[in-house]
């Protein structure tokens, strides 16, 4: 028994200590294990503060950004002066004023996707009654091939468009009408010789075709057509995207003035009234633009992503401005970031997954989802990581770095972007700027040959693209930033609003504003008055071609606001949800819409 009992106790010793031991291991596995993990979150916080400190946009440069913007505008608008705005006359000198009339096309060039459309103006009384739109994706391809295989390409889609044109869109001499007049929107940088002719003069945006360096973008796209033969069309203007953007506000608001893009690539074009005297205008007046994505100044602040991007790019040491403000760049630089944190800190757990090594892997409509993740547990930074990276599990502050990440350079670019706004309103716009102190910005730098007139007139921005569109907080950072630059007076004289699809209907009228062939593009019959149609807006979707179009009621799409009020901007929420269309934003995609009424200003 005694024997027995020895053994038994002697069991429960071995075995107690079998148990200590190996809690003695787990502890200091654990331990082990919770030092890296403990040190490796110090250094991705470490990584971030730094980023944050590097891409940090305080007042105070902004305003010297403002400053800078104003002084390099009027720099560049000199004969022979030395400035990093091309600041480009476009020969537009007039203005639509609700007069335009008839059936007029517009292709919209300049993005990972082109765009033809048909617009059908009414006057004033009808405004845009009928358009239709077909987006097409372009083969990465052709974007780094020859400029005819480019403009084949489009050329092809433009005839095939225009020669599926319904019913709906006849004019009064609709049978003889042999002409089809067309507004090409391109958005690159073209030395324009006249309003309808102009030389490409360099690429952007993962464009690179060396032969169209140079040439005539409007006899490129011409020959194009022509090559096709199928219906006739000239193109009766060449705009940048930001003019037509600023055409199509000033259709239903006489106060535009600015015309800005904010999507793959950002620029902006105003009205200039005080021209110099090598820039001749019938009107007084004409759109400059200002291809501001080249702009550059010291207070810009630079990180190391920037710099590894820059040096990665098509065209490295230049369009610094648009490389930390455009939606192409925004996900690349966040992926740069990432990359870096997971390399040094191990983020994401390790090893470093293939895609996260991918350049431009992340693009902008990503981080612009996981910026708008309001969840507790951040659900949908974790499925953007998990979908995009193949990253299948990350904890909660991992994810949290990210989502801060993403804020930095969404931040970063909004607050950018209203320092180039409150640049052009110093230029254009008179006195009263600063929030502090505007006498010493104001008469530093203010030209007192500008007109008088315009020191207590409203302003107003027409902005297109999706990263304005789709990224409410975006719009809100901006113009909080806004607000902060300017005087009570300045921020109530300046309004902000989305031109939603204002590059190529701006296009579209600026061609029945230049048409030559005015007389045979009457309307036929009288249509539906803009009140009426905006009460009773129908829809159609098509997929690409006409007898597939099936009619939609507003209310089975995405929450449309057609209201053109003059009222502030009050937010709307648009971010990416399921519903809300992400496929005219950088994703390519080939779809037709058309609407009855034509211009949205949600802002
Ligand atoms: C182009 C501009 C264009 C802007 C927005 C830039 O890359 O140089 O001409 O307006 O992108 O699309």
């Amino acid at each position: 028994m005694p024997e027995l009992e020895n053994r038994i106790w002697m069991n429960m010793l071995i075995a107690g200590a079998a148990v200590a031991a190996i809690t003695t291991v787990v502890i200091a596995w654990n331990s082990t294990q919770k030092a890296p993990l403990v040190k490796t979150r110090n250094r991705a916080l470490e990584l971030l503060y730094e980023f944050q400190h590097a891409a940090a946009t305080p007042l105070h440069a902004l305003r010297q950004i403002a400053e800078h913007m104003a002084i390099e505008m009027r720099a560049g608008l000199r004969r022979g002066g030395k400035s990093n705005l091309l600041m480009l006359p476009t020969y537009v000198e007039n203005l639509p004023d609700g007069d335009e009339e008839g059936l007029f096309y517009a292709l919209d060039l300049g993005g990972t996707n082109f765009r033809v459309l048909r617009c059908l103006l009414g006057g004033k009384d009808g405004r845009v009654l009928k358009q239709e739109f077909e987006e097409v994706s372009i083969p990465k391809a052709l974007m780094l091939g020859t400029s005819a295989e480019l403009f084949d390409f489009i050329a092809e889609r433009l005839v095939d468009f225009v020669s599926r044109e319904g019913e709906g869109f006849k004019t009064r001499n609709g049978m003889q009408q042999t002409v089809r007049e067309m507004g090409l929107t391109f958005s690159f940088p073209v030395k324009q010789q006249s309003v309808k002719s102009g030389a490409i003069i360099q690429w952007s945006k993962g464009f690179d075709i060396a032969d169209g360096v140079g040439a005539d973008v409007v006899a490129l796209l011409q020959s194009a057509i022509n090559r096709q033969r199928g219906p006739k069309i000239e193109v009766a203007v060449l705009v940048n995207d930001t003019v037509g953007t600023l055409a199509g506000g000033r259709y239903w608001n006489e106060d535009v003035m600015v015309g800005m893009i904010l999507g793959t690539g950002t620029n902006a074009c105003y009205v200039e009234h005080d021209l110099p005297s090598h820039v001749q205008s019938g009107s007084g007046e004409m759109i400059i633009n200002m291809e501001w994505g080249g702009f550059w100044s010291s207070h810009l602040p630079r990180t190391f992503a920037d710099e590894q991007l820059d040096k990665e790019s098509l065209n490295p040491g230049q369009a610094g401005y648009e490389k930390m403000i455009g939606g192409m760049y925004l996900g690349e630089i966040v992926r740069r970031v990432l990359l870096r944190m997971e390399k040094e800190a191990s983020l994401f757990g390790g090893p470093v997954p293939s895609k996260l090594k991918e350049p431009f892997s992340l693009i902008t409509p990503e981080i612009a989802k996981m910026h708008a993740d309001e969840s507790k547990n951040l659900r949908v930074v974790a499925k953007v990581l998990r979908d995009v990276f193949g990253v299948q599990k990350t904890d909660l502050a991992a994810r949290r770095i990210v989502h801060d990440v993403c804020d930095i350079v969404i931040m970063r670019s909004a607050r950018l972007a209203a320092a180039g706004i409150v640049g052009i309103f110093k230029k254009i716009g008179g006195e009263a700027f600063d929030s502090t102190d505007s006498r010493t910005l104001t008469n530093l730098h203010w030209d007192s040959q500008e007109p008088q007139q315009l020191d207590t007139k409203r302003i107003v921005v027409a902005v297109d693209g999706g990263l304005y569109e789709h990224c409410t907080q975006y719009r809100v950072y901006m113009r909080a930033a806004v607000n902060e630059l300017l005087s009570e007076a300045g921020a109530k004289r300046l309004q902000i609003v989305l031109s939603k699809d204002g590059s190529g209907i701006g296009a579209s009228i600026l061609a029945a504003r230049h048409s030559q062939h005015r007389g045979a593009n009457k309307i036929t019959c009288p249509m539906e008055r803009p009140s009426e149609a905006a009460e009773r807006p129908s829809v159609h979707l098509c997929g690409g071609n006409s007898s597939s179009c099936s009619q939609h009621t507003q209310s089975e799409l995405p929450p449309r606001s057609t209201q053109f009020t003059q009222s502030e901007p009050t937010p709307r929420s648009t971010q990416f949800t399921q519903s809300e269309p992400q496929s005219n934003w950088l994703q390519a995609t080939q779809h037709s819409v058309s609407y009855v009424y034509g211009l949205e200003y949600i802002d």
